[in-house]
């Protein structure tokens, strides 16, 4: 045989072939642990298995037996008629915000500190040339009520755009919203005939937390959103959940923004193998939150929100030592906290708490020695 060319298609592909080979040895994910965010969670080595053995077809025929089977069971665990199996988060949002809005001038009503009005990058006017009417929960208070609503509300008028939908979020920051207050919002909701979106991106938290299975939650809901890529570790997807009618909107919708699957049934089945395997473990995360929670404090930050389910929020505190200034000093342990309030806890990272509080500690300590931080 000639010697190849430089150049050659074989050649090429041999080059391309080494370059990913040296590349992929330098990784070495596994040895940092990450407490920004329960988004970072990866497929466990079983799940990855798992993902494996299940079967799949084209989702454009309805034909993905694994995508069928997730849709049919989380529309059973949400007691809804339907569901849809879509990428993201956002996407879900986005697609149920579109699918219940109609034409503008209109606008939805949600929590002032929720995803969809923080973090969509205001997708809601691009989709459904709708605004948004965030609303800040009153004095003292931690979630909205209906009397926020209430006065929130945007009536119809030939200046205004209405309010058409209302969306909730719960979890939010890692705090339960109330049933009591879900059920008020709801009855309100439905005297002045507005559907009532739920982001439930961490339902599953709340559910495993206070008891309240899935549906009883979802009952108030006209659509609900469920995440399997934060606590409970699927590589990516969401599932929309609602009627019939409203899902097969959905799902044009979807097609319209070109997310609709082919064969999506491993990436289905890491959910499924998630809601079998690691939604029952979620009160391993609360729990080892709250234990954050108080090293936390002992070390003299000061909590800002409850710690119900998987997030841990503290003031800043330059007196201590910044939370900017922290995330640099914890990368050398191996750490990665957010530099701001927020530490979050999922199965990555949920044994290894004693490993970011004695580093935090330790950190602390060199500080004080080296007369830094002020006496607390
Ligand atoms: C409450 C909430 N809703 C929606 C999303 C969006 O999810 P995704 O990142 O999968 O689009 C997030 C992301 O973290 C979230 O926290």
């Amino acid at each position: 045989m000639p010697a190849e060319k430089k150049g050659t298609t074989t050649n090429i592909y041999g080059e391309v072939d080494q370059i990913i080979k040296e590349r992929l040895s330098q990784f070495n994910p596994d040895d940092i642990v990450d407490f920004r965010s329960d988004t970072v969670s990866k497929p466990t080595k079983e799940m990855i298995a798992a993902m494996y053995t299940y079967p799949v077809g084209d989702d454009g025929y309805g034909e993905d037996p694994t995508v069928n089977l997730l849709e049919q069971t989380v529309a059973e665990l949400a007691g809804k008629e339907a569901a849809m199996f879509v990428a993201s988060g956002i996407m879900s949002n986005q697609l149920a915000l579109r699918s219940h809005l109609q034409a503008p001038p209109h606008s939805v009503l949600c929590d002032a500190r929720s995803h969809i009005f923080n973090l969509e990058c205001g997708g809601v006017a691009i989709h459904a040339g709708a605004l948004m009417t965030p609303v800040r929960p009153s004095k003292g208070r931690t979630y909205i009520t209906v009397p926020d609503i209430e006065e929130a509300l945007v009536h119809t008028s030939i200046y205004s755009a209405p309010t058409k939908l209302i969306a909730l979020e719960n979890t939010l920051d890692g705090e339960i919203l109330p049933i009591e207050v879900i059920q008020e919002i709801h009855e309100f909701a439905k005297s002045k005939d507005l559907p009532l979106h739920l982001d439930g991106a961490r339902l599953w938290n709340a559910s495993r937390e206070t008891g309240i299975p899935i549906k009883e939650y979802a009952k108030y809901f006209d659509s609900v959103s469920l995440c399997f890529s934060k606590g409970l570790g699927a590589p990516i997807g969401s599932v929309l959940t609602g009627s019939a009618e409203f899902i097969n909107r959905a799902r044009q919708w979807r097609k319209i923004f070109g997310g609709a699957w082919r064969q999506a049934g491993h990436l289905a089945g890491a959910c499924l193998y998630a809601l079998q395997n690691h939604f029952p473990n979620l009160n391993k995360d609360h729990a080892a939150a709250k234990i954050l929670g108080q090293r936390l404090e002992e070390m003299g930050y000061k909590l800002i929100k409850r710690v119900d389910t998987n997030m841990v929020w503290v003031e800043d505190s330059e007196a201590l030592i910044s939370l900017n200034e922290m995330a640099k000093e914890v990368a050398s342990y191996g750490i990665k906290i957010s530099g701001s309030s927020r530490f979050v806890i999922h199965l990555g990272n949920r044994d290894h708490v004693d490993r970011l509080t004695n580093a935090m500690q330790e950190i602390i300590e060199k500080r004080k020695n080296g007369g830094v931080i002020n006496a607390i």
